[in-house]
């Protein structure tokens, strides 16, 4: 089989390649911009989008209700598990890259390239969903002030098409100006792709001016939060408020949990500032504060947030609203209760609201490319990814790539996909570093760890993954199958790429091109994802075989296809891998 998978990277060699004139970036923040980096990234989509579904519910999930608010508490405790481990291990090995150089110096090179793959879905992924939801609110606030943006500059085509089918009257009334060409309606969210497109040249312009714009955009954002709890109370009593809380559960425990792993999309961000490891001056003790009062702010502010939301409409009506108006979800709910005509509070929030997704879209862009350009240090994916710009010092290859991934995704995509995808793609991400904790502390004990996971190394990381499956237990199967895909699709670039590339590859001998039957094994699993892809995302497995067995049955021939090339491509896959790694010089290098 494939040499050294499991090879992780000594911790002095990661700190000291991280220490390489040509790879250093400016060392410019200290522990309270890394906390406003981790509010930046946190309050965004989640708070002012994902609440709505999350109390409501949708045809694949039932909804929270008023239990929205507990919700918010069970999801800030898992990842609180979660933030210790980050805690630890960013004040260990503060170097840019996150979650992805724990993996390497703790679970070896396979585990590292899968979490630096998956923690793409995480950051660029989760920014589609950002700009996505970003656009919907600039355009609420610009119509609030009379500025009507059309709604074919500012959709995606899917959603477009979602609602010709729900309510053709609404979408010809919405969608009948859009030019046409070749009999097609041309829709596509241009705004979502803009702001991407305005960020990144931000970003590509430096770090220093970036946080501190991102920490104005910050204090905004929780005036704006706050200013939504003390107008919402003023309009509606806390005696009514409580009346609108029963019942309390409408749909049982199970949508309690479900709403909690929705809202988890509202929390990540807390580790995203574990990726400015190497721009801080102190990171050992910066990135552990960072982490946790971010985390502490938020989720106070979300509790609230979440309580006071389900005060305001009682649960039916809510259900009915946001099924039939495709409002936003704070904004609905303020107009709701503000006397008729009043508007000005719904302007304010959905003003904040845009500033926060934009705080949320910096901090998540300029993670991104921090994490290619730590895997292009490692051999794992083109040197070019980690040159630094020589005037502006910042990552600008790989920040510019991310720009045209994500805002070229954002201007198609559907939200709430996005979503959920993000969300599992980052709690397996977590769960990898919770898994780091007890490996690293059994495999170099002796290491100097300014900040410790309280209570030993195992009661609180194992309950982390275990809390994590059960959030993922909770999203919708087709985020599962999606993911799958997305895994496949990496392990194709591995072989075909980092696993000849690797600079622990080339010390342990592997040779230096790919042989030609890796870079077959590389062709079965592309071909594995794009089965993943395309068999009936929402069925689960057993509902997929009997679809692909039954002549004429629902989505029978994705079934028959999907099932095929998932088969075929696991064969030519594993047999690839297993011929193009016979033969090659051995470990012949030990570290
Ligand atoms: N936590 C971030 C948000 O809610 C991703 O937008």
């Amino acid at each position: 089989m494939l040499r050294g998978l499991f090879r992780t990277k000594n911790l002095d060699d990661i700190l000291a390649a991280a220490g390489g004139p040509q790879f250093s970036l400016k060392r410019t923040l200290g522990a309270f911009n890394v906390t406003l980096l981790g509010i930046g990234a946190i309050i965004g989509a989640g708070i002012f989008a994902t609440v709505g579904t999350a109390a409501a519910g949708d045809p694949a999930r039932p909804g929270a209700g008023p239990s929205l608010m507990l919700s918010f508490v069970i999801t800030a405790v898992v990842c609180g598990f979660t933030a210790l481990c980050y805690a630890e291990m960013a004040s260990m090995v503060p170097i840019s890259g996150s979650a992805y150089t724990y993996s390497y110096s703790t679970l070896g090179e396979l585990v590292a390239w899968i979490i630096g793959w998956d923690l793409i879905i995480e950051y660029a992924v989760g920014n589609i969903a950002v700009a996505i939801s970003w656009a919907n609110y600039f355009r609420t606030l610009m119509g609030n002030l009379g500025i009507d943006i059309p709604s074919w500059l500012a959709t995606d085509y899917r959603t477009a098409m979602k609602l010709a089918d729900a309510n053709p009257a609404k979408f010809a009334a919405d969608f009948g100006g859009a030019p046409h060409l070749f009999g097609y309606p041309i829709i596509f969210n241009l705004l979502a792709f803009g702001i991407v497109a305005l960020i990144t040249v931000v970003l590509v312009w430096g770090i220093k001016e970036s946080a501190e714009f991102n920490a104005g955009m910050v204090v905004i954002k929780i005036i704006v939060l706050l200013f939504f709890i003390g107008i919402s109370l003023y309009y509606v009593s806390p005696a009514k408020m409580t009346h609108n809380w029963v019942p309390f559960q409408p749909n049982g425990w199970r949508g309690t949990f479900t709403g909690a792993a929705l809202v988890f999309f509202a929390y990540i961000g807390f580790d995203a500032v574990s990726t400015v490891a190497e721009e801080c001056k102190n990171p050992a003790r910066d990135l552990p504060i960072g982490i946790i009062a971010s985390l502490v702010v938020c989720t106070i502010l979300y509790v609230i947030v979440g309580a006071v939301f389900a005060g305001l409409i009682p649960y039916p009506e809510l259900v009915t609203k946001l099924t039939t108006e495709q409002a936003e979800p704070l904004t609905m709910a303020l107009d709701h209760v503000a006397p008729p005509g009043t508007t000005w509070p719904s302007t304010i929030v959905a003003f904040g609201s845009v500033i926060a997704h934009t705080a949320v879209l910096l901090v998540f862009q300029l993670g991104q490319p921090r994490i290619f350009f730590s895997m292009a240090r490692d051999g794992l994916l083109p040197s070019t990814f980690a040159s630094v710009h020589p005037r502006f010092k910042t990552p600008h290859v790989t920040t510019i790539l991310t720009g045209v991934f994500v805002g070229v995704f954002a201007a198609f995509a559907s939200i709430d996909e996005v979503i959920d995808l993000t969300n599992i793609g980052t709690l397996f991400a977590f769960i990898l570093v919770c898994v780091g904790i007890p490996v690293l502390r059994m495999k170099d004990p002796g290491r100097a760890r300014p900040f410790r996971v309280p209570l030993g190394p195992w009661l609180l990381p194992l309950l982390g993954v275990v809390s994590c499956f059960f959030l993922i237990f909770y999203l919708p199967p087709a985020s599962w199958w999606r993911f799958v895909g997305w895994l496949m699709l990496g392990f194709a670039i591995y072989v075909s790429y980092g696993y000849t590339r690797s600079s622990i590859g080339q010390k342990l001998g592997r040779p230096t091109r790919t042989p030609a039957m890796l870079k077959l094994a590389g062709l079965g699993f592309l071909a594995v994802a794009v089965g993943l892809f395309i068999i009936p995302h929402d069925l689960g497995p057993r509902a997929i075989i009997d679809s692909a067995l039954t002549a004429g049955a629902d989505r029978h021939d994705r079934a028959v296809y999907g099932l095929l090339m998932i088969f075929v491509g696991l064969v030519v896959g594993v047999a690839g891998t297993v011929l193009g790694s016979k033969g090659g010089p051995g470990e012949s290098v030990e570290r």
